[in-house]
C-alpha cells in the first residue's frame, strides 16, 4: 500500500496533485522496463530499477541519459541516469520503474538528485512497499517542485521485481517453481537418471529464467540422481549463473558430484541438518561447498520450508527457481510457498513408469492465473501467477 495518495502542497512550481499520463509515456516506461530486465537477479537484496531521461527541444522525444541499478544493488539508476545526461536533464522527464528513494544512505536520496538536476517532471511505475520510501519518494519530489505522474504500467514492472516485493511483503524470496512434463504427464522415470523432456527453444528459455533469479535450488533425489550443472550455459552469460542451493537434509550428496566439483565456480550451498555427517560436510567444505542448517518440521519430519526460506532471505538471497524434484515440489506447492509456476510440455512420451509431477497443466490452470503460454519448438511454455504479490 503506498501511503502518497494525497500529495503535500509543495514549493517551486505550487503544483499539489499528480500530473495526468501523457501519451508517450507508456512508450518509455515499456522501454525502462525492457532495461531494467537486463540486470534482475545480480543487485542482491535491491531490486534492478531503469531510469531513462527524455527530452524534447521541438524537435520530438530523445533519450540523453539511461541507468539501471548497478551490480550487487548500488548505485541507484537515477545516478547513471543523470550522470549521462548531464545539463540535458534541466527541464526533462525522468522515466523510472520504481518510486524513487527518499532516504539518505551513503548517497543522498535519489527524489533530491532528481530536483538538484532540474528535472521537471517524473513519471514513475512501481510502488516501493520499503517504509522509509513507500510514498515519500514522490512527495520530496513535488516539495522539490517536480511533476509527479505515478502508476504509469505499475504492474508491468512490478513483475520485474516480484523477488523484492515478496521479501518485503511476506519476508521470504520470491520463489518460482519449474517443471518439464513429458507429452504423457511425467517429470522423469525412477533410476533412470536425466530424460531429456524439452527441446533446445525452451531450454534456452530456462537458461534466461535462472539467470533471472538470485538461486537454484533442487532437492537431494535431483541431486543424486542427475548429477546436474545447473548453471547458465547461454552464450556470455556463464557468468549469470545463480547460486545453487541443495536440500539435502541427510548430507547424501557427494565432493565428487558435478556441485561439489564446481562449487568454486559457482557458488553451492547445502541445506541440510546440523547433524548430518561431520566428515562429509568436512569433505565437501573442502570442496568450496557452503552449509546452511535447517531444522525439521515436526509434523512431515522433512526440511521446514518457511523457516529455510527466511534464512535464506537473511543471506540476502531475494528470488529463488526450485527445478525439482517431484517431492521438493510437492512440498513447495503443499505450504503454499510458489509464487510462480512454469510448466513446460515438451514432446517426448516417457511412459507409465514415469514419475507423476504433484500437478500438471490442467491442475494448474484450474488454480492458478495462466499469465502466458508460448509455443517453443515442440514444447508449449505455461507461466502460472500462483501467490499474487502484484
Ligand atoms: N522434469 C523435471 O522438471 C524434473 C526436474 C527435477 C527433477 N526431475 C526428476 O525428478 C526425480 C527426483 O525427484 P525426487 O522426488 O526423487 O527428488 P527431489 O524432490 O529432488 O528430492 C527429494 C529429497 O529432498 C529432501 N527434502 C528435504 N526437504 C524436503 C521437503 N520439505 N520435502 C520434500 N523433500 C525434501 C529429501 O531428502 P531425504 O530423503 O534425504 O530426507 C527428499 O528425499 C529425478 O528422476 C529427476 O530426474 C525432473
Amino acid at each position: 500500500m503506498t501511503t502518497d495518495a494525497a500529495p503535500v502542497a509543495n514549493g517551486a512550481s505550487g503544483a499539489s496533485a499528480f500530473a495526468p499520463e501523457r501519451p508517450e509515456d507508456r512508450w518509455f516506461m515499456a522501454a525502462a522496463i525492457r532495461y531494467a530486465m537486463r540486470h534482475v537477479g545480480r543487485t542482491g537484496t535491491n531490486p534492478s530499477v531503469a531510469t531513462l531521461i527524455v527530452r524534447n527541444d521541438g524537435e520530438g522525444p530523445r533519450i540523453v541519459g539511461r541507468g539501471v541499478t548497478a551490480l550487487g544493488g548500488r548505485p541507484h539508476a537515477e545516478a547513471g541516469a543523470l550522470a549521462e545526461a548531464g545539463e540535458l536533464a534541466r527541464g526533462a522527464t525522468a522515466y523510472v520503474t520504481l518510486e524513487p528513494c527518499a532516504h539518505h544512505g551513503r548517497t543522498p536520496p535519489c527524489a533530491e538528485a532528481l530536483v538538484r538536476a532540474g528535472i521537471a517532471r517524473v513519471v514513475s511505475a512501481a510502488a516501493d512497499p520499503d517504509p522509509r520510501v513507500d510514498g515519500k519518494g514522490h512527495q520530496m519530489l513535488m516539495a522539490g517542485g517536480v511533476a509527479v505522474t505515478r502508476r504509469v504500467m505499475e504492474r508491468e514492472a512490478a513483475r520485474t521485481i516480484e523477488g523484492y516485493l515478496t521479501r518485503h511483503r511476506r519476508g521470504r524470496p520470491g520463489v518460482t517453481l519449474k517443471m518439464a512434463l513429458s507429452r504423457d504427464g511425467r517429470i522423469g522415470i525412477r533410476g533412470g537418471g536425466q530424460v531429456k523432456i524439452t527441446g533446445p527453444v525452451s531450454d534456452a528459455q530456462t537458461h534466461l529464467v535462472r539467470a533471472r533469479h538470485d538461486a537454484i535450488l533442487v532437492g537431494a533425489g535431483t541431486a543424486l540422481e542427475d548429477d546436474p550443472r545447473l548453471d547458465c550455459r547461454l552464450p556470455g552469460m556463464a557468468g549469470r549463473s545463480p547460486a545453487r542451493i541443495i536440500l539435502d537434509p541427510n548430507l547424501r550428496t557427494s565432493p565428487e558430484m558435478t556441485v561439489a566439483r564446481t562449487a568454486r565456480s559457482v557458488p553451492t550451498m547445502i541445506a541440510t541438518f546440523e547433524t548430518s555427517d561431520p566428515q562429509r560436510q568436512a569433505a565437501l567444505a573442502e570442496a568450496g561447498v557452503t552449509f546452511v542448517a535447517c531444522v525439521a518440521d515436526p509434523a512431515s519430519g522433512r526440511v521446514a520450508l518457511p523457516e529455510l526460506l527466511e534464512d535464506l532471505a537473511a543471506t540476502g538471497i531475494t528470488s529463488i527457481l526450485v527445478e525439482g524434484g517431484a517431492n521438493i515440489a510437492a512440498s513447495f506447492l503443499a505450504d503454499g510457498l510458489v509464487d510462480r509456476l512454469i510448466l513446460v510440455e515438451g514432446a517426448v512420451e516417457i511412459g507409465e513408469a514415469g514419475i507423476v509431477p504433484p500437478l500438471d497443466v490442467a491442475a494448474a490452470r484450474s488454480r492458478y492465473r495462466l499469465l502466458r503460454q508460448d509455443v517453443f519448438g515442440a514444447d508449449t511454455w505455461f507461466d502460472f501467477a500462483c501467490e499474487e504479490i502484484v
